[in-house]
């Protein structure tokens, strides 16, 4: 099987994000969201991100045109009829993917592989609402996807050989690297960097270092882009407590435990940046 035609569902910050690096590197892309504002949000997104790349130089004119002409925006679900590739980029929660992926087994052609851009969903569960396990895997992009070069690729316990061979080589195809990751809490990503964030809010808690400070650490002394407290801000506090919970149940291990003062943040509704409050204020 030749992958060439692909469907993501979920038009947010992730699925748009997908769609548009798979119309830019070839792929035919049908792109589908339950809400019609939000795929046209999402396809406009796509538009405004293409026009920047070209008054930046970085992409032609020709090149925008053609990936907005392999986009294409799916009213239905059922549009699936006609994918080699799903991949699901909707919203983080365990009934509604499973749900999705128990509607795409049924409408996708028997040879399409079904792929989850999940943070913490086990493949595993979502392949078990399958009737084609083998074919089910997870396809983890990072935040923002057209910039971010790594694509975790997550082999559920019966994905199949040639499904991890088909994704890893379309990561590649997108200009991503592609690493083999087995279906456990966290995948690889989440388990080493919220542990390390959780730990930053543990020594604020604790007031061995201030805010700023922790991070000119890890920035300065660990030559990390962006120090773990503002990293956490943008991607959403809300979020990392999630994924430190989902660590914390799938190992039932205490050194997974959320921080407290990071509780205490979501609880008072400083989710970081897109709240304007988390550990840092924004304007
Ligand atoms: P988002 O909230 O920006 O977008 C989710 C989209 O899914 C919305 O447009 C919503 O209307 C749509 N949707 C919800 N239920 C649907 C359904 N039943 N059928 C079709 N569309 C539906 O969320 P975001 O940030 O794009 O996240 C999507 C997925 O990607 C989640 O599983 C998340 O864990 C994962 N992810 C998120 C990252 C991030 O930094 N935001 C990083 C890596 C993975």
């Amino acid at each position: 099987m030749t992958i060439q035609n692909v469907m993501v569902i979920g038009a947010g910050q992730m699925g748009a994000g997908i769609a548009q690096v798979c119309a830019q590197s070839g792929y035919n892309v049908l792109l589908h969201d339950a809400k019609e504002e939000a795929l046209n949000q999402g396809i406009a997104n796509i538009e405004k991100r293409l026009e920047r790349s070209v008054s930046k130089d970085r992409i032609s004119e020709q090149a925008k045109q053609d990936a907005l002409a392999r986009l294409q925006p799916a009213a239905a679900l059922e549009n699936a009829r006609q994918c080699d590739i799903a991949i699901e980029a909707i919203v983080e929660n365990r009934d509604v993917k499973t749900g999705i992926f128990s509607k795409l087994d049924a409408y996708a052609p028997e040879h399409a592989i079904l792929a989850s851009n999940t943070s913490s969903v086990p493949i595993t569960e979502l392949a078990a609402a399958t009737n084609r396990p083998g074919q089910v895997i997870g396809m983890h992009y990072m935040n923002p996807v057209p910039v971010m070069p790594l694509v975790e690729v997550i082999r559920g316990l019966e994905t199949n050989d040639e499904t991890y061979k088909q994704v890893a080589a379309m990561a590649y195809s997108l200009s991503k690297t592609a690493v083999e990751v087995n279906d456990s809490p966290g995948f690889a990503a989440n388990r080493i960097l919220m542990p390390m964030i959780n730990e930053a809010v543990f020594t604020l808690q604790e007031g061995t270092a201030s805010v700023e400070d922790i991070d000119t650490v890890m920035k300065l002394g660990m030559n990390h882009p962006m120090g773990p407290l503002t990293l956490a801000d943008f991607i959403g506090l809300d979020t990392c407590l999630f994924i430190m919970e989902v660590l914390q149940d799938g190992f039932g291990d205490s050194k997974y435990r959320p921080c407290p003062l990071l509780r205490k943040y979501v609880n008072a509704g400083w989710l970081g940046k897109k709240a304007g409050r988390g550990f840092y204020q924004y304007q």
